[in-house]
């Protein structure tokens, strides 16, 4: 009988061929070990290490303020879980906005870290670091619309391409990252017309967040899905679950516990054998006399 077949991990071609395949794809951020097993266990095809990392979890105001140490970081715990999904490593910012070496080392610090492809955000004037990193053969997914590394620049985190010269430009933008070789790009925060007209635009999968149903895959944010982050809700949320209302109410009853002498019962204790117990207790006696 042959040996059963070890499912293989999800590669940067398998998603570019996935467009058009009818099967939206599957993206979903995690960025350590407990998360990236659960997302790879409900079978997403990929885990983005999401600079978002330094919003949901480190909690600041925005993405700006993770370097590309802290995302090798959090890369390398997610790729100990050995997920089937392609991990895709977020170049944090002004990791690939000076110097075509740096993008490379950059980049490639995150693929040592075990990341199989990463992702950075704009276009047309991102195209340069797109063919360096492409040139050492890391695959590059983009990252159009509202691009939260540049939110001093647009003025916040609003939705992008309402008006027609700025959709215009991300259709253009789209074209030249898939014409360039980007294996995907990532659509943020934009009517459900330009995406889809982005999506008839290029021969490669678009995947949405907040960009209405005709993209070819949708990511969230997975501390957004499961309710772990509810300080904001952006329309294009939908919780799946309330896991912080869930751990709160648990840690909640874990205190009452404690301070009520619930916790620890006596099959929550070690116990040793009642001649040792004894014995203990007649060492106890001796000693405090
Ligand atoms: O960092 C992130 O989580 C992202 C997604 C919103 C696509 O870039």
């Amino acid at each position: 009988m042959a040996a059963p077949q070890a499912a293989r991990p999800v590669t940067a071609p398998d998603v570019r061929a996935r467009k058009g395949d009818g099967t939206p794809l599957v993206m979903v951020t995690a960025y350590d070990a407990p998360s990236a097993r659960v997302a790879d266990g409900a079978g997403v095809d990929m885990i983005l290490v999401g600079d978002s990392l330094a919003m949901v979890v480190l909690g600041y105001d925005d993405t700006l303020q993770v370097t590309t140490d802290d995302m090798a970081h959090h890369v390398a715990a997610v790729a100990r879980t050995r997920p089937n999904a392609l991990i895709v490593g977020d170049l944090p910012w002004l990791s690939y906005h000076v110097s075509r070496e740096e993008t490379v080392r950059n980049a490639a610090t995150l693929v040592r870290a075990g990341a199989a492809a990463v992702k950075l955000e704009g276009g047309r004037k991102r195209l340069d670091a797109v063919q360096a990193i492409l040139d050492t053969e890391i695959p590059v997914m983009g990252h159009l619309g509202l691009t939260p590394q540049s939110i001093h620049a647009i003025g916040g985190f609003k939705v992008q391409g309402k008006q027609l010269d700025v959709a215009r430009a991300i259709v253009d933008d789209a074209v030249a990252l898939a014409e360039a070789g980007c294996f995907a790009i990532v659509l943020e925060c934009v009517p459900d017309a330009v995406a889809r007209l982005v999506t008839d635009a290029v021969d490669v999968p678009t995947i949405g967040i907040g960009a209405g149903r005709h993209v070819d895959g949708q990511v969230l944010v997975y501390h957004d899905l499961l309710g772990l982050e509810d300080r904001v809700a952006p329309k294009f949320v939908r919780r799946y679950a309330e896991q912080k209302a869930d751990a709160t109410e648990a840690i909640t009853r874990f205190a009452e516990d404690v301070r009520e002498g619930r916790f620890p019962s006596s099959d929550e204790t070690y116990h040793v054998a009642d001649d040792v117990a004894e014995a203990i207790g007649l060492y106890g006696a001796a000693t405090s006399s």
